[in-house]
């Protein structure tokens, strides 16, 4: 299964990639959780993303789409991937095209989880990270067992530097001029499916599961 995961920050990629992957037994590639490694760590690409991501801007195109392209490369995407967070631009997703047909694969769906604006913001107030594991939860749809306890691994969970207001703003209208675009690009290779994003999280789940079986 090669899926893509769209749709805007908020939208609940990364919580469906993550149960995806699972249920498909394939790996999850977030190109944001690449990044957000990348800038704990202190390496030279993480100095280099975080003064984007600190703006809630996109990394550069040549930044991100030579570890994607590695990261595609490695065996354990024999059998498939979910890559959630990527392609975000016209020349991301070429490149991508371009690396698949290289391999001699292609996509077999691109997932897009549609949000309204409003609701995107109550999930980002509400959003706490493990610092340890970084697995997701939301204080009101998502809650963990003990309040500010990650079930995971027991690690802290904090808030993500990103999720303040204005930042948040900022990436909303970054989604609407770079990214949206790709909506009419995988609608026109037929490969785009539209999942209604504003339901529980388990109801999405089913809904993306069944339509990626063809049930739907
Ligand atoms: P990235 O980490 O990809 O952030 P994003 O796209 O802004 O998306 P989010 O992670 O904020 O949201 P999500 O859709 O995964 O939602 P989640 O599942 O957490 O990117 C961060 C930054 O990295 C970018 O701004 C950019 O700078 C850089 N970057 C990354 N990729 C790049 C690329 N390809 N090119 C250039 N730059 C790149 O859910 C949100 C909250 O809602 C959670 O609390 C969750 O528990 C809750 N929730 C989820 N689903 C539901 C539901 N159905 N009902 C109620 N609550 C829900
Ligand atoms: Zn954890």
């Amino acid at each position: 299964m090669r899926i893509v995961l769209m749709g805007p920050p908020g939208a609940g990629k990364g919580t469906q990639a993550k149960k995806l992957a699972e249920a498909f037994d394939v790996p999850h590639i977030s190109t944001g959780d690449m990044l957000r490694s990348a800038v704990q760590e202190g390496t030279p690409l993480g100095k280099k993303a975080r003064e984007y991501m600190d703006k809630g801007l996109l990394v550069p195109d040549e930044v991100i789409t030579g570890i994607v392209r590695e990261r595609l490369r490695d065996k354990s995407c024999e059998k498939g991937f979910i890559l959630d967070g990527f392609p975000r631009t016209i020349p991301q997703a070429e490149s991508l095209e371009e690396a698949l047909g290289e391999m001699g694969i292609r996509l077999d769906a691109v997932v897009n989880i549609v949000v309204p604006r409003e609701e995107l913001i109550e999930r980002f107030t509400g959003r706490r990270v493990c610092e340890v594991c970084g697995f997701t939860y939301h204080v009101k749809y998502n809650p963990p067992q003990k309040e500010g306890i990650c079930d995971k691994c027991g690690g802290k969970l904090i808030m993500r530097a990103d999720d303040d207001v204005k930042t948040v703003e900022n990436r909303i209208n970054v989604y609407e001029q770079q990214t949206r675009p790709l909506i009419e690009y995988y609608d026109r290779k037929n490969l785009l499916v539209n999942i209604d994003g504003n339901r529980p999280i388990d109801v999405v789940f089913e809904d993306i599961k069944s339509r990626l079986r063809g049930e739907g």
